[in-house]
């Protein structure tokens, strides 16, 4: 895999013998930077000194995808795969170091293949949540597929990490949901999940994209949702007592709360708490429920919108009951445009109203542009067999993950991204007494180069030692596994990246 304008030129060569030269840009096409661009939520990753991929191939068909794998792989240029293009550290089409490489994109590689009454889908790789919901909805109505909240999110990226969101408590999480799949080994073979073997089944759905070669479709499991579920946004206030409500909520959520229909995740921001909730059911039922168990947060019939599922997931993306569901059909993600880092963290017993206090006072109140996600575990996702559950570790026991964020404008290395770091840094350095240890467990789906990166040994593979530093945090006891998995699929590590699985040493 060494730069040279010879294998660059034998790269587009083969590619040409299968791929129309319409889908295949290079950097002086003048269609590449667009095209780049296309799915690019953080412009931290597109500055002038971003390592930018040699090529592009916009594949259409499935041999496309095999032509790009064969023809890289012979003339020495990697491939980082992207679907919906939402990667924190952005590997999906930037590279750390320098290295010649092509993006494979995914987007025109996109469909939902179903029928009415049917419990399952067929889904091509480059589909977005939002395209999911919306076939599902209209198609299936008496259906969902536990996703997320981003519908912009791309369907194989959210799988591959594993996947959490409002139903997972109900359904497990993404990765949980593939019964099927078809993947694009190293040799440029298609796989199913018979030829593939039942190891590699298991680790690509949520081992980590990128890993273990390209998944080209889905199939995922849909399961019945009632013709109307009710969701509520509670807002309370630091002075409304929101570290008290907060203290209630994490008290609730394993037991007495632990109701698989009833999801409420809280978005901290500033001196605010918005208490997010989704109930697969009616709202009198969902009160009943909650009044019960969770009185201090006021919860009234007031509060309620009941809808169908489909409605419900652009009501929980773009906040309103106005927007049609028709524009979760949108691939731009209407908050692009702004700079971020994320970082996440697991915890597993009670912040408590004093450390709730002290955060508000000393980090949330202090940067009214840093934001933490709390999502409810237990449920589904909290008692699955783990012998039998997908890679996602953070299972029994887990109260709820969080999210970290930090936005600046409008510089990717100034001094409002400096400030944004420094803020981000302080905050998970103030929780880390209240979070998980041995390992500080972390979600795969929120990647974190700070972690750490693969190194790459002496015989030119990543190395697993390496791995464990970044891989334990967010695969715990399932890495060495997953590293098995890697040494079956791809021995000689072609697909890789910055935190990739390495294979597991023989
Ligand atoms: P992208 O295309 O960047 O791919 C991500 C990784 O998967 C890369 O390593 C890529 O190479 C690999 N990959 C992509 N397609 C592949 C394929 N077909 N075969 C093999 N490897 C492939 N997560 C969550 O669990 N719940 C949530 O609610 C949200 N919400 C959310 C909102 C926003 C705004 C962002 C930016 C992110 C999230 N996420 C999330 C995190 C998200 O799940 C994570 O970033 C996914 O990896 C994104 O998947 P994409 O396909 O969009 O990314």
């Amino acid at each position: 895999f060494l730069p040279s304008s010879a294998s660059s030129d034998s790269f587009l060569q083969c590619l040409s013998t299968v791929i129309p030269s319409e889908l295949v840009f290079t950097q002086s096409s003048s269609g590449f930077t667009s095209v780049l661009q296309s799915s690019v939520q953080n412009p931290k990753f597109i500055t002038n000194t971003t390592v930018r991929p040699l090529f592009i191939v916009t594949a259409s068909d499935v041999s496309h995808v095999q032509a790009a794998v064969r023809c890289g792989r012979t003339n020495g240029v990697r491939i980082r795969v992207r679907s919906g293009g939402h990667d924190y550290e952005g590997l999906s089409y930037r590279s750390v170091q320098p290295e010649v490489f092509a993006v494979l994109d995914l987007a025109r590689l996109r469909g939902v293949h179903l029928s009415p009454g049917e419990g399952s889908a067929w889904v091509d790789a480059g589909t977005t949540l939002g395209e999911l919901y919306y076939a599902v909805g209209t198609t299936n109505p008496g259906f969902l597929f536990p996703g997320g909240v981003c519908a912009t999110v791309g369907v194989s990226g959210f799988v591959s990490g594993g996947g959490i969101g409002l139903m997972m408590r109900k359904y497990g999480v993404g990765g949980d949901n593939v019964l099927d799949a078809k993947i694009i080994n190293a040799n440029g073979d298609v796989l199913d999940r018979a030829a593939m073997g039942e190891d590699v089944f298991w680790a690509i759905r949520g081992g980590s994209g990128e890993s273990f070669g390209v998944v080209v479709a889905w199939r995922l499991k849909l399961s019945p949702v009632p013709t109307t579920v009710t969701v509520v946004n509670n807002v309370r206030t630091l002075e409304q007592g929101a570290p008290d409500l907060l203290a209630k909520w994490e008290s609730t959520i394993l037991s007495p709360l632990n109701i698989p229909d009833l999801t409420t995740r809280v978005v901290l921001q500033g001196r605010v708490a918005i208490f997010q909730t989704l109930y697969l059911g009616r709202c009198t039922d969902l009160l009943d429920t909650v009044l019960n168990v969770f009185p201090e947060l006021g919860m009234t019939s007031g509060d309620c919108n009941e809808m169908s599922w489909l409605r419900a997931m652009a009501f929980i993306y773009f906040g309103n009951t106005t927007t049609p569901v028709e524009v979760l059909l949108n691939r731009t993600n209407y908050v692009a445009g702004h700079y971020y880092k994320a970082k996440s963290d697991y915890v597993r017993r009670a912040v408590g109203s004093a450390g709730w206090s002290s955060l508000y006072q000393q980090w949330l109140s202090k940067n009214g542009n840093g934001k933490m996600v709390l999502e409810p575990h237990g449920g589904a996702v909290g008692g699955a067999n783990t012998a039998t559950a997908s890679p996602y570790p953070h299972r029994r026991g887990v109260l709820f993950n969080i999210q970290y964020g930090s936005d600046w404008c409008c510089d990717a290395n100034g001094t409002m991204a400096a400030a944004g770091l420094a803020w981000l840094d302080g905050i998970y350095g103030f929780m880390g007494p209240f979070v998980t240890s041995n390992p500080r467990e972390a979600y795969a789906n929120y990647r974190d180069l700070d972690l750490g990166k693969n190194v790459i040994g002496q015989d030119g593979l990543s190395s697993y030692w390496s791995g464990r530093v970044w891989a334990e945090r967010y695969f715990m006891g399932n890495y060495r596994r997953l590293a098995a998995a890697k040494a079956m699929a791809d021995p000689g590590d072609y697909f890789r990246n910055e935190q990739t699985i390495p294979p597991l040493p023989k």
